[in-house]
């Protein structure tokens, strides 16, 4: 299975612009799945609300979303990407799953990043696995990756490959991302994207340095801190299936959740 990542730096607000500028990169891309980061055509750091609701757009009615599944069609790939979603009246972190007859799987950001609070709703829809032929994958985005419960999950639900679309200003995710990926012994592709948004509330940077991580929790590859990148290379998803640790253990099999009943009780907020 060919995956890989686009790393880029989006012009706030510029949605058309940022969506040509994907379409020309990965028109000629050979490959089954491409992870874009996150909030890929509109920017990331938003002023205000109304910005946001300027910008989003309701996938069903997307100009953005018939441009990228004709471009699936195109090229017969998978693409995961972040992107700015509205839904009646809520608004929305999501990464949609795009193939060549459009959306698969819309995924909403669980757990929002400082100010993102101010801006989004938080994600309603249950943690999911999807299919790519024999291929499970499962989605979160940035900032979830701080709640090892989401990797987790997904792994439970049988992701080979996390697709993991990111806007990254923290530095220390993608060395955590190893652990998750020795831990639940998955693939994870953590795309993202670097520059600045510059606004006028003030400057946020971002971290590039996306990854693709083998389940041993072995980095394969990853890209530099500000320099556009489209990496694509072959991958064995069958290895994720594999959840030994040692001839006697297993990651998954091993765990005692009787034991974990505090996972799954809300902390008051
Ligand atoms: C993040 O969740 N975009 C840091």
């Amino acid at each position: 299975m060919r995956v890989g990542y686009y790393q880029y730096r989006p012009q706030f607000g510029k949605v058309s612009h940022n969506l040509n500028k994907v379409v020309k990169k990965l028109g000629s891309a050979a490959a089954d799945l491409i992870v874009l980061p996150e909030l890929a055509f509109t920017g990331y750091y938003f002023r205000n609300k109304a910005e946001v609701k300027a910008l989003a757009e309701d996938p069903g009615r997307s100009v953005t979303v018939d441009t990228l599944t004709a471009l699936c069609k195109k090229q017969n790939f998978r693409i995961v990407t972040g992107f700015t979603e509205k839904a009646r009246d809520k608004y929305f972190n999501s990464a949609l799953l795009i193939g060549p007859r459009g959306v698969e799987h819309v995924y909403r950001k669980l757990h929002l990043f400082n100010e993102e609070k101010k801006w989004f709703d938080e994600g309603n829809i249950p943690l999911q696995v999807n299919r790519i032929g024999p291929v499970r994958i499962g989605i979160m985005v940035c900032f979830d990756w701080v709640f090892p419960e989401v990797t987790r999950t997904l792994a439970l639900q049988g992701a080979d490959i996390i697709c993991h679309p990111s806007n990254l200003v923290l530095g220390y995710c993608q060395q955590t991302m190893l652990t998750r990926c020795l831990e639940n012994k998955v693939y994870a592709i953590t795309t993202n994207r670097f520059g600045y948004d510059n606004r006028p509330q003030g400057n946020l940077r971002f971290t590039g340095r996306s990854q693709i991580v083998a389940p041993g929790g072995t980095l394969i590859h990853r890209a530099a801190s500000q320099r556009e990148e489209l990496f694509i290379m072959d991958i064995d998803p069958r290895l994720a299936r594999d959840k030994s640790i040692t001839p006697h253990n297993e990651v998954l099999r091993d765990r005692r959740p009787e034991y974990y009943k505090a996972l799954t009780q809300k902390k008051g907020k």
